[in-house]
């Protein structure tokens, strides 16, 4: 995989397409989003999310492909290759995924397969908030009381690594892209479904209507509240959502491209991808907004009084909601916590291979070695989050991981691609792959526009972290599971760049006219 004479291919345009998709549709389309939605203004949500997809994600999810496409590499050899001293942005994304991300991502997934067994008997009874909290997860006071490990989340999230093992021990056209085809069909046919039941559900359309679709503008009126710091953090975390949901900044994008045939539809694939991976999480918003005006509907309570934000969303609102079900109560929390296991599972996955394919492409390591190790030392690093503390370390991780890790690397991509490589370069690429033609405004968003965008969003989420602690956490928790965490990262990162390529890995590829020399 190392040499980029023989690395792999995807095996059909179809293949590439639902892995990328089932990268992108993850946790973060069914559980975070909704619960994004509901926390930011409702329908009004909707409106900086699709700005942010605008302006950053279909940009951004394009710049990712064109240079993958265009270096066939990983980020670290993707960016070395446009320029040596960048090589440690090229780390940067792919240990965000890995230890910044997959970690307590593969603990969520955990979670999920505990709830997929409770579901056959409905082990949560009356109190399923009662049930989360105190028998499920046990949790402690703090972040810094660990109080040992939960040995059903522990068991569980081994699974999930030794899953995600199996799947991709095996190059990508065979395992990535085989396991693919079975999860994405899988996973639309149930959201439908689920969707479907849902709203024959009674309450379900009212909260569709006045909670999900209307918007509370003056939770987005950045013009009108500009001092304001809870309507900038509306807009950071529609900014955040969309890195998160399209798997931007994560190296994965980059990474997959680089599987992808000389001739190939970038413009295309980036806006299918996108509109898709959207659609979903608009979708499954329906079945989670639903539930939700049912249990009001079922108890005569306003919205507000039966919705949660956070995971609560998922493993107590949806619990509760499931108990009051007319019939079906086994099957339709099966098939709900099937759904994220499903999607956590496709998502996973490429988190792990835009880490795989790094180290191959640096080291020449079998494949195999480096999947097990990964996996391995994975699963290890995941124990923390399997602890009594385990779900506010996550929480803490996820802020400022989403926040400040992703968006980053979003804005050092920009500059790679806008400046040092030339977007227009990168455009001339695009539009000679033989695919749908890129026009000269993407040059206008990598250079100016969306990196303009992210620098602002990113000062005022830090002036608004100094305003106001997150999550009413202390400082110190969130300086050694938020920050600390980053830094580490960041010292990773650096680290790997120590090590030289083996020159033949960074010889120049290209010869269109005016293009960068590669040294
Ligand atoms: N894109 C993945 C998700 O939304 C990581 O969960």
């Amino acid at each position: 995989m190392g040499d980029t004479n023989t690395r792999a291919l995807w095996g059909s345009k179809i293949g590439f397409l639902l892995a990328a998709i089932g990268s992108a549709v993850g946790l973060g389309n069914i559980w975070r989003f909704s619960y994004m939605a509901f926390e930011h203004g409702g329908g009004a949500f909707l409106v900086p999310y699709l700005i942010a997809l605008i302006f950053a994600g279909i940009p951004l999810i394009i710049l990712e492909y064109t240079l993958g496409h265009r270096e066939k590499g990983s980020s670290p050899l993707a960016f070395a290759r446009v320029s040596h001293k960048m090589e440690w942005a090229g780390w940067w994304m792919p240990t965000v995924a890995l230890f910044g991300i997959m970690l307590y991502y593969s603990v969520i997934i955990g979670w999920c397969i505990n709830y997929f067994f409770f579901s056959l008997n409905l082990s949560w009874g009356a109190d399923p908030q009662n049930f989360f909290f105190n028998t499920f997860l046990q949790i402690s006071e703090s972040p810094f009381e660990l109080g040992g490990v939960r040995i059903p989340i522990l068991s569980a999230t081994f699974f999930v690594w030794f899953l995600c093992w199996i799947i991709c021990y095996r190059e990508v056209n065979h395992g990535i892209e085989k396991a693919c085809t079975i999860f994405m069909p899988l996973l639309f046919v149930l959201t439908l479904i689920l969707v479907g039941w849902t709203m024959t559900l009674n309450g379900a359309g009212d909260a569709i209507t006045q909670l999900y679709l209307k918007p509370d503008w003056e939770k987005i009126n950045i013009i009108k509240h500009f001092n304001n710091p809870d309507v900038w953090a509306v807009w950071v975390a529609a900014f955040g959502q969309i890195f998160f949901t399209l798997s931007l900044g994560f190296g994965i994008m980059i990474t997959y491209a680089s599987y992808l045939p000389e001739k190939t539809d970038i413009v295309g694939n980036a806006l299918w991808i996108s509109i898709i991976n959207c659609l979903y999480s608009f979708i499954a918003g329906f079945a989670v907004f639903g539930i939700v005006g049912f249990m009001a509907a079922t108890k005569g309570v306003p919205f507000n009084e039966v919705i949660k934000g956070g995971p609560q969303l998922a493993f107590v609102v949806y619990p509760e909601a499931i108990r009051q079900l007319p019939f079906g109560q086994e099957l339709f929390g099966a098939m709900f916590f099937l759904v994220l296991i499903v999607a956590g599972l496709s998502s996973g996955i490429s988190l792990i291979e835009a880490f795989t394919c790094s180290l191959t492409d640096k080291f020449s390591w079998p494949r195999k070695t480096v999947v097990s190790s990964i996996c391995f030392l994975g699963f290890l690093g995941s124990i923390i989050f399997t602890t009594r503390a385990g779900l506010f370390i996550l929480d803490i991780t996820d802020h400022f991981i989403t926040n400040y890790g992703l968006i980053m690397g979003g804005i050092v991509e920009c500059f790679i691609v806008g400046w040092l490589l030339k977007a227009s370069i990168a455009r001339q690429h695009v539009n000679s792959s033989g695919g749908k033609q890129l026009s000269p405004f993407w040059d206008i968003c990598i250079r100016f526009l969306t990196p303009a965008l992210l620098i602002v969003l990113v000062g005022q989420a830090l002036m608004g972290e100094l305003r106001n602690a997150y999550g009413g956490y202390t400082a110190d928790s969130l300086i050694l599971f938020g920050v600390d965490w980053l830094m580490v990262i960041l010292v990773i990162s650096v680290v790997f760049t120590f090590y030289p390529w083996k020159p033949e890995m960074l010889r120049k590829r290209h010869s269109v006219e005016g293009d960068h020399l590669l040294t």
